[in-house]
């Protein structure tokens, strides 16, 4: 098959990615990686939507990348950068913006949700235009594919249409329209505290996340506490036994084992069984994980290096295709 362009990116806003960020993402960017031409970035610019200190923002977008690393992400094969490195994001988001209804940008459920929680004084305009700067970061790059959990299908359904408007107005090449790559199984996964919402770095309460840098003990302590479900049946069943099912789902995602297989596995086994063999999981998983990030970590110069190598590369796609939107639409 032709080499595709990919490309995806996730937030610095926390200390540490979660559980959901590895399954629903990032082993598909690893996958991704061969026979494709990957490009991944940590998305500073859209991490400044939640106000952060600069020093944390500075060093949760280092231990980001970090985490990129030590997931697979290898930047022999792929590009790894910072989205501020490349000056190229915010002024392709400015273009997008004017070609943005405001209706449509609108409509995003994400900034409904997080907008409705903090009031129309509390809400910045960088988060309303949030999913422009988004299209910008993929169309900048001529990306075939966008790895991502599920929860991002509606920024990418807008990131097709501005593709598909700026092809129209300006003709036909002037970007290439993406396509989500999302993964079934591992697309949503849940709060252990709520399984019915989904597992996120800015959760209210932090007891239903699991943070992979976070000490091993309390991972394995927030995994045996997960809410459960009525019966005792260990069951794939998301609607009748929504949390049993987000522990299956983590178990074979992490193990590479079939739900079938588990569910036959525990059959006449209870929820705790479960639970306990899971948190080992997750704890054998993590701790090896976390040594990796550490090693990142305490290399500085040489992540420097890494992410000043991969801005560079970054910067040479970036500025071809700015060139050829700006000279289209007669700036
Ligand atoms: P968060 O909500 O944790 O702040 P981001 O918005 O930075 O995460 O998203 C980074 C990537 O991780 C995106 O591709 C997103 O779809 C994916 N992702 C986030 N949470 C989950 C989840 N609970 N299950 C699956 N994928 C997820
Ligand atoms: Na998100």
């Amino acid at each position: 098959p032709q080499p595709l362009r990919i490309f995806s990116g996730m937030q610095p806003t926390s200390d540490s990615l979660q559980l959901g960020n590895y399954l629903g993402a990032l082993t598909q960017w690893v996958a991704l990686q061969d026979g494709n031409e990957a490009i991944y970035c940590v998305v500073d610019l859209h991490a400044l939507t939640v106000a952060p200190d600069p020093s944390v923002l500075r060093e949760r977008t280092r231990r980001t990348a970090a985490q990129y690393l030590a997931a697979g992400v290898d930047p022999e094969r792929s590009t790894l950068f910072v989205q501020s490195h490349v000056a190229e994001h915010a002024e392709l988001a400015w273009t997008l913006s004017c070609l943005t209804g405001y209706g449509e940008a609108a409509r995003m459920t994400q900034f409904k949700d997080k907008s409705a929680k903090q009031g129309t004084e509390g809400t910045t305009v960088g988060l309303f235009t949030y999913p422009v700067l988004m299209a910008a970061d993929i169309l900048l790059y001529d990306t075939n594919r966008v790895p991502v959990g599920e929860d991002q299908r509606q920024h990418l359904e807008l990131t097709r249409d501005l593709a598909q408007r700026l092809n129209a107005r300006f003709g036909a090449d002037t970007v290439v329209v993406p396509e989500p790559h999302i993964v079934k199984s591992t697309a949503k996964i849940y709060d252990l505290q709520d399984p019915t919402a989904k597992m996120s770095k800015s959760a209210a309460s932090p007891n239903g996340l699991i943070e992979l840098l976070d000490d091993p003990r309390r991972i394995a302590k927030r995994i045996r506490s997960a809410v459960t479900d009525t019966g005792h049946e260990i069951r794939f069943d998301p609607e009748g036994k929504p949390g049993i099912s987000n522990l299956l789902t983590i178990f074979a995602a992490l193990t590479g084992r079939s739900i079938p297989e588990l569910e036959a596995d525990y059959e006449g086994k209870g929820y705790g069984h479960l639970k306990v063999d899971l948190a080992g999981v997750v704890v054998d998983w993590v701790t090896p994980f976390q040594a990796r990030v550490h090693e990142y970590l305490d290399d500085p110069a040489q992540l420097d290096d890494v992410l000043e190598v991969g801005a560079g590369k970054a910067r040479e796609i970036a500025a071809v295709t700015l060139e050829r939107v700006y000279e289209r639409t007669g700036l």
